[in-house]
């Protein structure tokens, strides 16, 4: 069940997997979300919202190209998928399930109600056509699945831009009609949102985003970039005359990768009167510094899908160690049960006495590894790997003594719980403890 645990925070950040990533996304959320992820306090999530792309992209090959580039681009902006959740979308069985779960506890009005939605409306009643004319189903349910992909996994932040603030709204909508119907069992989510940062304009001056065509890509060789740049809008003012930094493209671009100092320079070059062009170049020199160490990095992933896949296969398992327990506890929760159990109410019991257990076993990377077992054979506790058997079980004996307090103190032997798993490992931890006294 959801608790609250003041000291870690969950982190869930998703990227739709239908484009080439651009400056926007790289100021608006990689870089974030990144530097996020090395606090020590924060447990994060990362996933390639790859059932959302299906939703505006009919072209494969264009989704599997995106899905490859955004995942080198998280790996080489510093994402450390040892240390985080770096996983697809599409890998999450789970996830399409939670779906309709709460599918059925979302009212329609709600979603007639979310931006996307009701801006492809208008627009067809604006056009005199039908209103639904080339609305999809799955655009409609679009807050569904997103709500599906946060509650999953119990975030209590999700860093996004302005325009996705509803939707983090909804899914708080659907976590507490949920909870209500069934029991506390999601955390609330909220967006969080960097003002400074939150979005960056296009070359035409509007937000830079794929639907207007006026992106950035962030990883296009050094002279591109220059010439990308080179074409981002201004005014018609001659060098000499004083430029204004309000309503500036080329001035927000600049902000948000220069420092304050950095910023009050070209601040104070816009009142002196610099040319377009030497601000161009400025700026160019300035994003240039900090992409091109990145830049090197992703070119090296780009040319190795297989490590990339080996990679996101690999979180899939972490995030699933999160959601399969997770799910048999939803569906039990809503009444999709064993009826062999026989129960009509209340918690499950077990049909027949066993218990926790450890299991404890070594893997072809040549470590060693244990899981803990609930009494009917549910994956508890995944260890990450250990040079020996015997420092596996030394943690494995400060689990049985310790229990739940070992879970914090072995944190960094373990891959991540969420507070349920916390919970039900404690649990069991405990039941272990008892039952050994008892047979005692
Ligand atoms: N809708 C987000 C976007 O287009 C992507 C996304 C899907 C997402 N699921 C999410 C973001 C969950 C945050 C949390 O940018």
């Amino acid at each position: 069940m959801a608790s609250t645990s003041p000291d870690i925070v969950r982190f869930l950040t998703g990227i739709t997997t239908s484009g080439t990533p651009h400056l926007g996304n790289y100021v608006g959320s990689v870089r974030h979300s990144v530097r996020f992820s090395r606090r020590a306090d924060v447990q994060s999530f990362y996933f390639l919202a790859d059932y959302h792309a299906l939703i505006k992209v009919d072209q494969p090959a264009r989704i599997q190209r995106s899905t490859l580039e955004i995942a080198a681009t998280w790996l080489a902006c510093g994402l450390n998928p040892e240390r985080v959740t770096f996983y697809r979308q599409s890998d999450i069985p789970e996830i399409p399930e939670l779906t309709w779960f709460l599918t059925c506890v979302t009212g329609k009005g709600l979603l007639n109600r979310a931006h996307a939605y009701k801006a492809m409306i208008d627009k067809n009643v604006a056009k005199g056509d039908d209103p639904d004319a080339d609305v999809s189903a799955g655009l409609f349910m679009y807050p569904v699945l997103m709500g599906a992909d946060i509650l999953m996994f119990n975030a209590h932040k999700v860093p996004v831009g302005r325009d996705q603030v509803q939707h983090i709204e909804m899914a708080r909508d659907m976590a507490q009609s949920f909870n209500h119907l069934y029991g506390e069992h999601f955390t609330l989510p909220e967006a969080e949102i960097d003002d400074a940062v939150a979005t960056l304009p296009g070359l035409d001056g509007r937000k830079m985003s794929k639907s207007y065509d006026n992106t950035i890509p962030l990883f296009v060789p050094r002279a591109q970039l220059q010439k990308l740049i080179s074409g981002i809008v201004t005014d018609s003012r001659a060098p000499g005359e004083p430029k204004d930094t309000e309503g500036s493209a080329l001035f927000q671009i600049y902000q948000a990768f220069a420092d304050n100092e950095e910023t009050e320079a070209l601040r104070k070059a816009y009142a002196d009167g610099i040319g377009w062009g030497d601000a161009k170049q400025i700026l160019f020199e300035r994003i240039d510094r900090e992409i091109a160490p990145l830049r090197a990095h992703y070119e090296e992933l780009i040319n190795n899908p297989a490590q990339i896949e080996k990679i996101l296969r690999a979180g899939a398992e972490k995030a699933r160690a999160l959601s399969r327990p997770f799910m048999v506890e939803l569906r039990h929760a809503v009444g999709l049960r064993n009826l062999a159990t026989g129960e009509k109410t209340g918690a499950p019991k077990a049909a027949k006495v066993s218990r926790p257990s450890f299991k404890q076993y070594r893997e072809s990377d040549g470590l060693y590894y244990f899981k803990f077992l609930d009494a009917s054979g549910h994956q508890l506790v995944q260890s990450r790997g250990f040079a020996s058997p015997q420092e596996a079980g030394r943690a494995i004996a400060t689990l049985k003594q310790q229990r739940g307090a070992a879970l914090a103190q072995l944190a960094g032997q373990l891959e991540p719980l969420s507070n349920q798993g916390v919970n039900a490992a404690s649990a069991a931890l405990d039941a272990l403890a008892a039952e050994a006294a008892g047979d005692s």
